[in-house]
C-alpha cells in the first residue's frame, strides 16, 4: 500500500519560530478561551490586542494568553494595530444573523486576513458577498472547519482518494443534530442550532465527496431526527444521519466510506479502521477469518499515557491544525486549500437546501 503520510508534521512552538505575524483577536467568549487563544502558544502569531465588547473580559484574555493591549472596539483595534491577521470568535445578534461575518467586512477593509470560527455567515449570499470583497482586498478568509483537520479524518480523506481502496463510490455519517419544524425554517433564530451544528457534517462531507448535486431527506417530529441521502457531482452517494435524540453518554460521530472491495470507518473522531481490498473467505468452507497480512485491517488510535500534542484535543480536533494551514499560507504566500469560502459556500447550499425544501422531495443543490 501506499503511504502517503510520509512524516508526521513537526510542531513548533510559538516563540520558536523566527517569522511571526501580528495578530489581533475579535472576541473573548467561551469557545476562544477553551480552544482557540491556547491554540497560539503553537503558531507563527504575536497577539497583539484582544477585542471585546465587554472590556473587562478582553483585558482579562489579553494578560492571561499574551496579548499587549484590549480594546472594546474592534474598529478602534484594527485602525490602531494595523495586524496582519485577525482571529474572529464571536456569536449570534438578536435576529440569529452571525455576528462575525460584518467584522469580518471590516478586517478585509483594514487589509488583513481573516480566521473566523463557523458559522460564517447566515446565508448563503453572504458567504458569497464576503468571497467577492476577500478578492477584491487581496486577503484570505479562513472558516474553522475543524472537522477536516481531524487527523483521523484527514487520513480517511487520503485514503478514500488513494487507487489502491478503489473509487469512492458511497459514504455514511452519523451526527447527533435536529431540525426544527418545517414552520419555523424560516426563522434564523429557530435555525442557529442547526446552522451552528451543520458546518461540522457538512465540511467532512464536502472534504471526502465533493459536492453535492442532488438531495432529499426523511424527518421526524418527535427530536427532530433526519436522513439525508445525497448524490455527488462526483457520482458517488452518501448518507448523513443527524441522530438528534441520542444520549448525552454517546459518542457522536462515525463516517464511513465505500470504495472498490474496500472500505474505511472513523469512529468518535480518534479511531480509524481501514479493512484493505480484501476478498471475502471461501463462503461455507472457510475455517478461519484470518486474512493474509498484506490485506488485513489496519487500525489506528492513539495512546493515552504520554503527554503528547497528538492527544491532547487541541491537535486531534483540529484546532492547531486549522490555525496553522492559515499562517503557513500567509507566510508563504499562497493560498489556502481547506476552510475556504468555496467549501463554507457549499455548507451554505445545504442548509438553505434544509430551510427550503420539503421533507420527501429531491431537490438540485
Ligand atoms: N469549532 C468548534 O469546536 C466550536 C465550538 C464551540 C463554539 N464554536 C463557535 O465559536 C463561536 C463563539 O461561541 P461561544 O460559545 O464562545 O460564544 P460566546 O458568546 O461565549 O462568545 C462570544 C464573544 O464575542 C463577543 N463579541 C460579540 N460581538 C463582538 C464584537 N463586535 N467585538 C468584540 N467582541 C464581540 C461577546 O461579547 C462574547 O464575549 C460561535 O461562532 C460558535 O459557533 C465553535
Amino acid at each position: 500500500m501506499l503511504d502517503r503520510t510520509h512524516h508526521v508534521r513537526q510542531i513548533k512552538y510559538q516563540f520558536e519560530y523566527t517569522r511571526r505575524l501580528k495578530a489581533c483577536f475579535v472576541g473573548a467568549g467561551g469557545h476562544s478561551f477553551r480552544n482557540v487563544y491556547p491554540a497560539l502558544r503553537y503558531a507563527p502569531v504575536d497577539l497583539a490586542a484582544v477585542s471585546d465588547i465587554a472590556l473587562d473580559r478582553a483585558q482579562a484574555y489579553a494578560r492571561l494568553f499574551g496579548g499587549e493591549r484590549a480594546y472594546s472596539d474592534h474598529r478602534e483595534m484594527l485602525e490602531r494595530e494595523r495586524p496582519d491577521l485577525v482571529f474572529i470568535v464571536t456569536s449570534y445578534h438578536p435576529d440569529g444573523r452571525v455576528q462575525a461575518t460584518d467584522i469580518a467586512k471590516d478586517v478585509l477593509a483594514a487589509g488583513a486576513h481573516v480566521w473566523m470560527e463557523k458559522p460564517t455567515a447566515a446565508s448563503l449570499e453572504e458567504v458569497r458577498d464576503l468571497s467577492v470583497r476577500s478578492k477584491a482586498a487581496g486577503r484570505q478568509v479562513m472558516t474553522g472547519l475543524k472537522k477536516i483537520f481531524f487527523p483521523a479524518i484527514e487520513k480517511l480523506g487520503e485514503i478514500a482518494a488513494s487507487p489502491e481502496f478503489g473509487r469512492l463510490s458511497s459514504l455514511y455519517l452519523r451526527y447527533p443534530q435536529a431540525l426544527p419544524a418545517p414552520s419555523r425554517r424560516g426563522d434564523l433564530v429557530a435555525m442557529e442550532s442547526f446552522l451552528d451544528h451543520i458546518y461540522h457534517p457538512a465540511a467532512i462531507l464536502n472534504f471526502l465527496a465533493g459536492p453535492i448535486s442532488r438531495a432529499t431527506y426523511e424527518w421526524e417530529s418527535h427530536n427532530g431526527g433526519c436522513v439525508l441521502s445525497m448524490r455527488f457531482a462526483s457520482g458517488a452517494i452518501g448518507t448523513a444521519h443527524f441522530a438528534a435524540g441520542s444520549s448525552g453518554s454517546s459518542p457522536f460521530e462515525r463516517v464511513e466510506v465505500i470504495g472498490e472491495n474496500a472500505n474505511a470507518v472513523v469512529d468518535n473522531g480518534t479511531r480509524l479502521t481501514y479493512y484493505r481490498r480484501a476478498d471475502l473467505p471461501t463462503y461455507g468452507r472457510a475455517a478461519s477469518f484470518i486474512q493474509p497480512e498484506a490485506n488485513a485491517p489496519l487500525h489506528w488510535e492513539p495512546e493515552n499515557s504520554l503527554g503528547q500534542l497528538y492527544n491532547n484535543n487541541m491537535f486531534f480536533l483540529g484546532y492547531v491544525p486549522e490555525i496553522l494551514h492559515l499562517c503557513d499560507a500567509i507566510l508563504e504566500s499562497r493560498q489556502i486549500t481547506k476552510g475556504t469560502l468555496e467549501n463554507v459556500i457549499e455548507i451554505m447550499k445545504l442548509f438553505e437546501f434544509f430551510r427550503s425544501t420539503d421533507a420527501g422531495v429531491t431537490a438540485t443543490i
